[in-house]
């Protein structure tokens, strides 16, 4: 998959399916602006990308805050003069059920889940609108459907990043496609992080859920990126308001 001389940008793209959407847009050909908040991360990724021959950037990027998203936004226009496609996938989670609700549970989750991708998307398409074309990839999940144990700010958080697809879609037809990855259960940091609290080590957990998956293996992130390039590509040109399941075949089990 090609992504030859297009300008993309990745949001959380320092970590996990993030870093491998960076490393891979990079490889087929993109120049790629990679935004986040770890900034160690990001001066690491950008140098070693760059020793590779790559043209990449990373811009240190508060995606909660619009002055952060807004220079985001500038300084890749002012690198590029263009940006063809953003992959909106910073993410963060936290458990919790109801009863322990609280304001700073809403503001991470809420803040760089769905605000994130309000303000990257207000300030990114208008960009495109000038250039009379774009598309906007959003990282969505599973968790949009099933109600998750114990986590019920983040599954609202991916349920309103359907429900924003499908508006922006809808707002920005003609210009913008807006397609989303519902990614299952994929090998990254953040997975790590779920792991903690239980009585098992994380490799035998790892293991059990594998067995569970009708492909019999956790997703990794370049899984996801390859279908990222393929989305921000003009092969899917006619690939609109949709939303990609990538669980390994999951959500289509029988619930016994
Ligand atoms: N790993 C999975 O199994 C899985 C499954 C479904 C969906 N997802 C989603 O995939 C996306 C990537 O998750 P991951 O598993 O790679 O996690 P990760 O923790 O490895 O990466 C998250 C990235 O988001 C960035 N980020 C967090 N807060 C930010 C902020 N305020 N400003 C800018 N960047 C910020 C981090 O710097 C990091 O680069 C998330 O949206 C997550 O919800 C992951």
């Amino acid at each position: 998959m090609s992504l030859e001389g297009k300008v993309i940008l990745v949001t959380g793209g320092t970590s996990g399916i993030g870093e491998g959407c960076s490393r891979h847009y990079a490889e087929v050909g993109a120049k790629v602006v990679i935004a986040s908040n770890q900034e160690e991360a990001g001066r690491k990724l950008e140098e070693a990308l760059r020793a590779e021959g790559r043209d990449v950037r990373f811009v240190y990027t508060d995606i909660t805050c619009e002055e952060s998203v807004r220079n985001l936004v500038a300084q890749a226009v002012a690198a590029y003069g263009r940006i063809d496609g953003v992959h909106c996938n910073a993410g963060a989670w936290a458990p919790g059920k109801v009863t322990e609700f609280n304001d700073s549970a809403w503001d991470l989750i809420m803040g760089v889940n769905v605000k994130g991708v309000l303000w990257t998307a207000k300030h990114v398409i208008p960009v495109m609108e000038r250039q009379g074309k774009g598309v906007l990839l959003v990282t969505t999940s599973v968790a949009a459907h099933i109600g998750f144990p114990q986590h019920v700010i983040y599954c609202a958080s991916k349920a309103a990043l359907e429900a924003i697809i499908r508006c922006l879609t809808t707002d920005h037809a003609g210009v913008v496609r807006v397609v989303g990855i519902s990614p299952g259960t994929i090998d990254t940091p953040m997975l790590a992080a779920t792991c903690a609290g239980w009585d098992k080590p994380k490799e035998e957990l790892y293991a059990e859920v594998a067995q569970r998956i009708p492909v019999r293996r956790l997703g990794q992130p370049v899984d996801i990126a390859r279908a990222g390039a393929f989305l921000l590509s003009d092969d899917a040109d006619y690939i609109n308001g949709a939303i990609l399941t990538m669980d390994g075949g999951t959500m289509v089990l029988p619930p016994w």
